[in-house]
C-alpha cells in the first residue's frame, strides 16, 4: 500500500511536469519570498501586537491559520481599507495592493500556502511600538479621562494649554490613544484667537501620523491651546483613560508656506427617519489667491453614505478632486494628493454628501430617528498653501 502511493504520486509529478512545463515548480510563491514582502509592506503596520488589526500577521505561524481569511478580504479589496475610488485622485498614502500583488497572495492561497525557505524572508520592517514619524520633539498628553458607561459614542472634551514661549511650525505629528479598543478617534485641533481651529492630527483605526511635504509646516502660534475632540465606544462599562498622547516635530529651518485648513461643510442636516439618500452641499470655499490643495479629510458619523470634493474653475469647468462612494466612519483617512492640485484665484471647493439613515445601513444605529446636526455632521476638511507666500522671505501672509 505505502508503496502504490509512492508510485501514484510519481505519476502525478510527471503529468504535471509536461502539462505545465517550467512554471510550475519555480513559480509557486511562498510565503518567505513571495508574500511575505507584500504583508510587511501592506499589513503589519496595522497586524501587529499593539496595533489595531484583529490578529498579527507578522511570522509565517501567524499568517498560515488566516490564510483563507486572507485570500477574501484582499480578493474583495476591503483590506487594506482604504475609501477612494479611481480614477479620481492620485494619492501618496494610498494603500492599496497592485493587481499583481492580489494575484500572488490568491496563487499562494491555491497551493497550498507554502512557507519557503527561511533565507528568503525580508526582514520585518522596524516599526517602532512607539511613533511612526520616527522620534518627536515633543509628547503632550491629555491625561486620564473618565469615560462614561454607555455602550457607544462617548464624546471627550480635552484641553492642553502649550507653553511655547514662540511661534511653532509643526511639520509632522501623531496621536496615540491611550487605550485603542474602546477608542473610536481622537482629533487634534489648535484653538487660537488668530487663526481660529484647525485640525492637526487624527488617530482613527487607519489614521496616525501626518508629515508635511518640506517647506510646508502648521502653524501652531504661541500660547494656543490644543483640544483633543475624543470619540469612545465603552461598551457599556465605564473605563478611565489612561491618556491621548500627541507627538509633535517642528520645523528646523524656516518655513516656506503654512498648511492651513479650511472646510466645505454644512450644519444644516435634519434627516428623516428612513431616508436611504438625504443630500446636502457643503458651502463652497472660494480660493481668494492662487492656491494649491493638499489634503482632503473628510468627516461624516454612521449614516454617511458617500462623499465627493470638487473643484470649479473660475470659468465653471468642474473637477472632481475626491470620490468616496461608500463611507465607512470607521476609517477616518487623510487623502494626501500625490501633486498638490492647483486651485486658481476664484476657484471654489465644493463638497457633496449622502446619507443613509434606512435600515438597509449596516452602521445606523436607528433608523426610526430623525437625525440632526451634532449626531450626523459634514466636515469635509481640507488643506491647501498659498502660492505667494513665502515666509523666508519675510513678504508674508
Ligand atoms: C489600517 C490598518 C489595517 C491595515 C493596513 C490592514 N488591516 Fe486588516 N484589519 C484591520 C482591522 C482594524 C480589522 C478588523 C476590523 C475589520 O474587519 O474591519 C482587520 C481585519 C482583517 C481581516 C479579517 C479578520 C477576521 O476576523 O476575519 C483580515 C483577513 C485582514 N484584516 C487582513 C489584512 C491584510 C492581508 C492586510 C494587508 C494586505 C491588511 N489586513 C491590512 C486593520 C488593518
Amino acid at each position: 500500500m505505502p508503496l502504490r502511493l509512492v508510485g501514484l504520486g510519481v505519476v502525478t509529478v510527471a503529468v504535471l511536469a509536461t502539462s505545465r512545463p517550467a512554471m510550475a515548480a519555480d513559480a509557486a510563491p511562498t510565503f518567505t519570498k513571495d508574500v511575505a514582502p507584500i504583508l510587511f509592506e501592506k499589513c503589519v503596520s496595522c497586524h501587529r501586537t499593539g496595533e489595531m488589526g484583529p490578529m498579527p500577521l507578522t511570522s509565517f505561524a501567524e499568517a498560515r491559520p488566516w490564510v483563507r481569511a486572507i485570500r477574501a478580504a484582499v480578493s474583495a479589496r476591503v483590506m487594506p481599507p482604504w475609501l477612494s475610488d479611481d480614477p479620481v485622485g492620485t494619492f501618496s498614502n494610498d494603500p492599496r495592493l497592485t493587481d499583481s500583488q492580489i494575484a500572488t497572495i490568491q496563487r499562494w492561497a491555491d497551493l497550498g500556502s507554502p512557507e519557503g525557505p527561511v533565507r528568503d524572508l525580508p526582514t520585518l520592517p522596524a516599526l517602532a511600538d512607539g511613533w511612526r514619524m520616527g522620534t518627536p520633539d515633543v509628547v503632550l498628553d491629555g491625561g486620564a479621562f473618565t469615560v462614561a458607561a454607555q455602550p457607544r459614542s462617548v464624546y471627550g472634551d480635552i484641553d492642553i494649554a502649550t507653553t511655547f514661549r514662540e511661534d511653532r511650525y509643526i511639520t509632522s505629528a501623531e496621536v496615540r490613544p491611550g487605550n485603542k479598543a474602546y477608542t473610536h478617534h481622537a482629533n487634534v485641533l489648535v484653538k487660537d484667537d488668530a487663526i481660529g481651529q484647525a485640525r492637526i492630527a487624527s488617530y482613527s483605526p487607519g489614521g496616525g501620523a501626518k508629515t508635511y511635504p518640506a517647506g510646508v509646516a502648521k502653524l501652531l502660534p504661541k500660547g494656543a491651546t490644543l483640544n483633543l475632540d475624543m470619540h469612545y465606544n465603552p461598551g457599556g462599562q465605564s473605563r478611565v483613560d489612561p491618556g491621548t498622547r500627541i507627538a509633535l516635530s517642528f520645523a528646523k529651518r524656516q518655513v516656506r508656506q503654512i498648511a492651513i485648513t479650511a472646510q466645505s461643510s454644512n450644519n444644516q442636516i435634519d434627516i428623516p427617519a428612513g431616508e436611504a439618500n438625504y443630500e446636502r452641499v457643503g458651502r463652497p470655499f472660494e480660493f481668494k489667491e492662487d492656491s494649491h490643495i493638499l489634503t482632503f479629510n473628510p468627516r461624516m458619523n454612521e449614516r454617511g453614505k458617500d462623499i465627493r470634493y470638487t473643484l470649479v474653475y473660475p470659468d465653471g469647468t468642474r473637477k472632481q478632486l475626491l470620490s468616496i462612494p461608500k463611507w465607512n466612519y470607521g476609517w477616518v483617512f487623510s487623502y494626501v494628493l500625490a501633486e498638490p492640485v492647483a486651485a486658481p484665484r476664484g476657484s471654489r471647493l465644493e463638497a457633496v454628501a449622502h446619507w443613509d439613515n434606512s435600515a438597509a445601513n449596516k452602521f445606523n444605529p436607528d433608523p426610526t430617528a430623525r437625525v440632526p446636526f451634532g449626531p450626523e455632521i459634514l466636515n469635509a476638511y481640507f488643506e491647501y498653501t498659498i502660492d505667494a507666500q513665502d515666509l523666508t522671505r519675510n513678504t508674508q501672509n
